[in-house]
């Protein structure tokens, strides 16, 4: 298998030994090696996509589930926004002043999302989270901050601890943590910190740290008590926003409304973007001069004109699109749950997780015990080398995801769906021939 993938994939592994001269491991965003490295591999390099497919630099074609980091819920290269970026770009990149666009982009923002009642735009999603704690911080003139384990909230200093299992249990300078899904866990941090802390930062589905959705008392207890201690709960839905509905999932879908509220990925349709708001009294200590603000934003491409016409685009066409969310996720949960299924009946130890589009894999050692599931479980069953030997197999079998698999958008069809089945069970089988 690994061979077959080497044989396919020469071209990359050209740039790859290029690649690794002039980055540290090769890559500019340590995840996109895939976890091949590990394994002796490199991963592929691309070079277009369209709709749900995207093809290497050997000119291979893969059904894309990782959807640029669950970015492209629309597909790769839609016209909406290739147009929309295309009619603006004549009239120069960006003007390095406020820009007619920026208005437009905040307000369908605020249509879509009622309770942002001010927002801000960054370059990334880690700005947007640094941003976020420090209002945070400068609204309660407190320091600490806790985020639920195995929380991926981008590289910025403030988040940037207790991601991988196992997770340590000692506090970082002022940061801790608590397991995402469990109210003891919770409940003991809020015992020992609550007086501390300014925000609980927390993704409505835990993303990166495993694709859990919450439990479906976790996240309303989780606001009455922050709220009832005026601790700022910031919802990170730079993955779960405009992706389970048509605006903010932790609102429409999980039923709770943050003080805050961050958003990237999906909202500017591939282009980058970070974005960061919610309550008009936190928010506005952003205003410039504020007596008692903070200092937040100042980035040089911050509402670049082209990630603002992509974002107006993108919602415009999700907002004609609304309806089709219900199917959306029908069409993830029917897929996971029908995994499920045949892994158990097959034996296989391995659980799909998600919520709605999204579908991650976790290949197990043993069985995780009762629900509710939570990273440390998962952590704590995982089979690192098999998962790593699923991924190089699906790459050789056409399917390019990460996390197991990754999510679908609007662009993906049945048959993609039914094809990355087959393609699954056969990288399973060739991962459990190579490696017993
Ligand atoms: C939930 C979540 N928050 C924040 C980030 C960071 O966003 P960016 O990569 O745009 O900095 C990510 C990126 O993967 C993410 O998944």
């Amino acid at each position: 298998m690994l061979e077959k993938y080497r044989r396919a994939t020469s071209e990359s592994y050209k740039l790859w030994k290029r690649a690794l001269q002039v980055y540290p491991g090769g890559v500019n965003h340590n995840l996109r090696t895939f976890g091949l490295h590990r394994i002796g591999l490199y991963p592929p390099f691309m070079e277009r996509g369209e709709g749900s497919h995207i093809w290497d630099v050997d000119d291979n074609e893969y059904i894309d589930w990782w959807m640029t980091h669950f970015s492209l819920i629309l597909g790769h290269n839609h016209q909406n926004v290739r147009n929309a970026i295309q009619a603006r770009i004549s009239d120069g990149l960006h003007l390095g002043a406020l820009n007619r666009a920026q208005v437009e982009f905040a307000e369908k923002l605020q249509d879509a999302i009622p309770y942002l009642k001010k927002v801000r735009f960054s370059v990334t999603g880690s700005g947007a989270l640094m941003y976020a704690v420090r209002l945070a911080r400068a609204f309660t003139k407190k320091r600490l901050v806790a985020k639920a384990r195995g929380g991926w909230h981008g590289g910025n200093d403030a988040l940037l601890y207790h991601i991988k299992y196992p997770f340590s249990d000692e506090p970082i300078r002022n940061g801790v943590s608590f397991e995402f899904n469990d109210q003891q866990s919770l409940d003991s941090l809020l015992k020992r910190n609550a007086k501390d802390l300014a925000a609980i930062v927390i993704e409505p589905m835990l993303g990166a740290g495993g694709g859990l959705p919450p439990e479906p008392e976790f996240l309303p207890y989780l606001r009455e008590e922050t709220e009832a201690r005026g601790i700022i709960l910031i919802f990170d839905e730079i993955i779960t926003g405009f992706r389970l509905c048509f605006g903010s999932a932790g609102k429409e879908v999980f039923g709770v409304e943050p003080d805050l509220i961050t958003l990237g990925k999906i909202v500017a349709g591939g282009m980058p973007l970070g974005a960061y708001g919610g309550r008009e009294d936190i928010m506005t200590l952003a205003e410039p001069g504020k007596t008692g603000g903070v200092w937040v934003g100042g980035g040089t491409f911050s509402s670049h004109p082209l990630s603002m016409v992509s974002g107006i685009a993108t919602l415009e066409t999700l907002h004609s699109l609304k309806r089709e969310y219900k199917t959306l996720n029908q069409r993830g949960n029917r897929f996971r749950d029908h995994l499920n299924e045949k892994f158990e009946m097959k034996n296989h130890h391995i659980l799909a997780t998600g919520v709605g589009s999204i579908v991650f894999l976790h290949w197990l050692k043993k069985a995780i015990g009762d629900s509710p599931i939570t990273p440390s479980k998962i952590g704590n069953a995982f089979d690192p080398t098999k998962q790593d030997l699923l991924q190089a197999a699906l790459f050789e079998q056409g399917i390019f995801g990460y996390h197991g698999l990754g999510g679908i958008s609007f662009a993906h069809t049945d048959k993609d769906i039914q094809m990355s089945q087959e393609a699954l069970f056969r990288a399973i089988s060739e991962v459990n021939t190579q490696h017993r």
